[in-house]
């Protein structure tokens, strides 16, 4: 695949998935921004890539995604050093913490706030960086060499396509993402706009600890890194599929899920809908 006119921002990519991708793109010659709100490390990992390859151009942004002005700000970056974007992953995400002390805290008292801070990071902030890429490939005049006005790329997880009790708020957050990807990716598509989803098992990173990852190599679900950034290129250049995910396994690598079917009356209440919402889209 060769991608040395295109231009990507990436979320998240001074750490785990988004820099082993960085790292990825900047090998095939193309143009990166990184943004993270680890700015030390972004700009740590944007130096190494601009020394190791020639005429390399990665550049680097802080961004806190969970807010709005934040985004938009680091967005505006990423244009002034790109120019024109052809592709915008958002991958930025925490993993579960506690929405609420356990059963035993709760039971007097006022009723409690749930910290939903992981929501607004991997929910609402990955919805952020999506709607701020579709707003700039709407202005760009010309096309990608692949002929689209550009393609964004999530990390969702499996824990938006399973149940997975052991972090709910983290799982409605992804699921959120997947929801989104397979509904506005097929509404964008008609735009020259590709919106996908890459739905990772468990894969090495800092998101969580080396003993984690450990038992999860023995236990045979620790997914290669490699099999990951396969998850990303198979919604890159000339695909044109939209509103899809990828799921990422340790044994069979990357697949695109196929999820099942509405019941009769669900689909029919789906096209209802659609018909009569599709002023909100015009
Ligand atoms: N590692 C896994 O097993 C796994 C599995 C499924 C999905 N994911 C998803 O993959 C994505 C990347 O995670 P990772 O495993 O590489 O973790 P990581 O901790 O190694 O990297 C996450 C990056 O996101 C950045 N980040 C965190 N909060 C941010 C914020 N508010 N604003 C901007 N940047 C922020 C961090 O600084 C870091 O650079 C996440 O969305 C995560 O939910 C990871």
């Amino acid at each position: 695949m060769t991608l040395e006119a295109e231009t990507a921002y990436v979320t998240g990519g001074a750490n785990g998935i988004g820099k082993a991708l960085v790292g990825l793109l900047a090998a095939k010659g193309m143009k990166v921004c990184v943004a993270d709100l680890n700015i030390s490390g972004a700009k740590q990992w944007a130096s190494a890539l601009n020394q190791t390859h020639a005429n390399q151009n990665i550049s680097a942004t802080m961004v806190d995604v969970s807010s709005w002005d934040s985004q938009a700000a680091a967005f505006e970056d990423a244009v002034k050093s790109l120019g024109r974007i052809d592709y915008v992953f958002a991958v930025a995400g925490v993993a579960e913490r506690r929405a609420l002390p356990n059963a035993s805290g709760t039971t007097t008292g006022p009723f409690m706030k749930p910290d939903f801070t992981v929501y607004d990071i991997c929910g609402t902030g990955m919805m952020y960086t999506i709607w701020l890429g579709v707003q700039q490939f709407r202005r760009q005049k010309t096309l990608s060499p692949y002929g689209f006005k550009g393609k964004i790329i999530c990390v969702s997880s499996v824990t938006g396509i399973y149940s997975f009790p052991g972090s709910p708020v983290y799982s409605a957050a992804k699921h959120a993402v997947v929801g989104f990807v397979r509904s506005y990716g097929k509404v964008v598509a008609q735009e020259n706009i590709t919106l996908n989803a890459v739905c990772p098992g468990i894969v090495e990173t800092n998101i969580s600890s080396p003993e984690f990852y450990a038992e999860a190599k023995s236990r045979g679900c620790l997914v290669k890194m490699e099999h990951m950034m396969n998850g990303f290129e198979m919604f890159m250049g000339a695909e044109s599929m939209s509103g899809e995910c990828a799921e990422v396994v340790a044994k069979y690598g990357a697949r695109v899920v196929e999820f099942p079917a509405p019941s009769k009356e669900s689909a029919i209440g789906r096209d209802f809908v659609i018909e009569k919402h599709r002023h909100l889209n015009d």
